[in-house]
């Protein structure tokens, strides 16, 4: 039977979907903190192609370790939504939707905005503190790095702050401000896993390559699709000053430049003996998206 890529993503993501709403719970009875989960829900449920979650699921599935994957799993989604609420803000991209729907600072307000994401950065280390210590404190490394200074954040800094467009800080930026995510999430699958040293070498580097790879298509996105398909405002990259493989190379070296990453990718997976058919067709997956 063939891989059906796009099927597996989808029952996954309703498993996410599923597992980050009970992550909020119990609801407060103050209803102050009742609106802020409100807020936090909203900004982190109903939407999203939930891809690092796939990755953290499927890295550990290689390893036999599915059933214990989804709390780190639900972590990483919470990093990533947090920092796509602040990423929104006036302040930042000043952007009005996300996921098709308005952007948190929007449907609640800026002061809100900042506190969700807050709330959603640090319920992510309440959740990694539910596993075993021996598990526990490698995923808090993990997802604290890759979340921080010297990863996500660090990485938005250089997005706003560019100190060039030559492809070297390119390749620096977005390594950092969606690389080093995607990266964790195979790390946190293979970490679940207990994958040897050079397993999880392997599958940090396809990851890595998939990250510059997912964010190449993101910025394609900007200048291909509607709003209404992308469901967040496209068309503004260049206008902001953003520093992307469009903005050096144009659509089409762009294009090249992903489906070199995208085999770096796969060449990647080669020493890896398990069954990495999912990781490879995650690949095309993610380089013909439409949102
Ligand atoms: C958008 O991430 C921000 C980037 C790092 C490019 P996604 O494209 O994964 O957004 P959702 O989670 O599916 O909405
Ligand atoms: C977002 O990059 C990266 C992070 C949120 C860390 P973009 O600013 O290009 O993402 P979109 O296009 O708003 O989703
Ligand atoms: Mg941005
Ligand atoms: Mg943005
Ligand atoms: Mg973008």
């Amino acid at each position: 039977m063939t891989l059906d890529i796009a099927h597996r993503l989808k029952n996954r993501a309703n498993d996410v979907e599923k597992a980050l709403t009970d992550a909020l719970l119990p609801r407060a009875g103050e209803a102050a903190i009742a609106k802020l989960q409100d807020a936090m829900a909203y900004g982190l449920t109903g939407g999203g192609k939930r891809m690092r979650p796939f990755l953290v699921l499927e890295t550990a599935t290689l390893f036999g370790a599915e059933s214990k994957a989804m709390d780190a799993a639900v972590a990483l989604e919470m990093i990533h939504a947090y920092s796509l609420v602040h990423d929104d803000l006036p302040a930042m991209d000043d952007a009005d939707l996300r996921r098709g729907k308005p952007s948190v600072h929007k449907a609640y307000d800026e002061a809100i905005a900042v506190l969700v994401g807050d709330g959603l950065l640090t319920q992510a280390f309440t959740v990694l503190s539910g596993y075993e210590p021996g598990i526990a404190a490698p995923l808090v490394k993990e997802l604290a790095e890759a979340a921080g200074m010297i990863g996500m954040v660090g990485g938005q800094m250089m997005d706003l702050y560019p100190e060039g467009h030559d492809e070297e800080h390119i390749i620096a930026l977005q390594a950092k401000k969606t690389g080093a995510l995607i990266e964790c999430a195979a790390t946190m699958g293979c970490i679940v896993g207990g994958a040897s040293a050079d397993e999880t070498a392997a599958l940090r580097l396809y990851a890595r390559k998939l990250g510059l790879a997912f964010q190449i298509a993101d910025d394609l996105l900007d200048v291909t699709v509607t709003a209404e398909e992308a469901g967040k405002p496209v068309g503004r990259d260049e206008g902001q000053g953003k520093a992307t493989f469009v903005s050096l190379l144009s659509e089409e070296g762009a294009r090249q430049r992903l489906q070199s990453l995208n085999d770096e990718a796969a060449a990647a997976l080669a020493s890896v003996d398990q069954d990495t058919s999912v990781l490879e067709a995650l690949l095309a997956w993610q380089a013909s998206r439409t949102h």
